[in-house]
């Protein structure tokens, strides 16, 4: 899979997936991720890509000229076009699973109050937040994005069954609490039920704890 981020801001959406698992996804193939810095498309002198806002308010919006050169340089037949943005649709697990299907995706990112809506009427087809606030740029949430879809992508993880455990694999619940040795530290016990090597106890045991849990941190899950 291919992914190539359009950004202001190269060296922060590269950071993150520089290192660890990404990093090895990375040089061992299962995934280009390229960025690009969008002042490349800029067409004065001063490299400017931003401008006020027609009908006035407040900030600045990337203006159309360099994100339409930009996109359509850097776009291909199977591509797909993000646009990181508060305003999109929210990104979730199940989105990241569907994203990890794709060939290509370019991943364009918005900067101060966004980008002109002629850019997303003529070449976006998907956007997406990270959540419902408010960062200084998508290029943390295109960095974010990226690594929620690299991971899955096969051989990305060493152990291929790990995706499938997690939270929100099961869209409902949350994982449920883990532990790892000593089974006594300062007095805090491992759950007695983990030490005894009882699967189906065991099991029964998570899915109760992960129902709690989920109880607890995301009612909202459980509709
Ligand atoms: N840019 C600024 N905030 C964002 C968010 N929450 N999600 C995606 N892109 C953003």
């Amino acid at each position: 899979m291919q992914i190539d981020i359009l950004t202001l801001f190269p060296e922060i959406a590269l950071a993150p997936l520089g290192e660890s698992i990404i990093k090895r996804a990375r040089e061992a193939g299962i995934a280009t991720v390229r960025a690009h810095n969008l002042r490349d498309w800029a067409k004065d002198k001063h490299r400017r890509t931003d401008d006020y806002l027609c009908g006035g308010g407040q900030g600045m919006l990337l203006m159309p000229g360099p994100l339409f050169d930009a996109i359509e340089a850097l776009k291909g037949p199977e591509t797909k076009v993000i646009l990181m943005t508060p305003q999109g649709r929210v990104f979730k697990q199940a989105m990241a699973r569907e994203l990890s299907r794709e060939a290509h995706l370019l991943i364009v990112c918005g900067h101060y109050e966004g980008v002109d809506q002629r850019v997303i009427d003529e070449l976006i087809d998907l956007e997406l937040s990270i959540g419902d606030y408010v960062l200084t740029n998508g290029a943390i949430a295109a960095a974010v994005v990226t690594d929620a879809i690299v991971r899955l992508l096969p051989g990305a993880l060493g152990d291929a069954r790990s995706p499938e455990d997690e939270s929100f694999s099961d869209p409902n619940l949350l994982e449920a609490p883990a532990y790892t040795k000593p089974a006594d530290f300062r007095g805090l016990k491992v759950p007695e039920v983990l030490m005894t090597g009882h699967h189906a106890r065991i099991a029964e045991w998570k899915q109760r704890m992960a129902l709690e849990r989920t109880r607890a941190n995301r009612p909202d899950l459980l509709g």
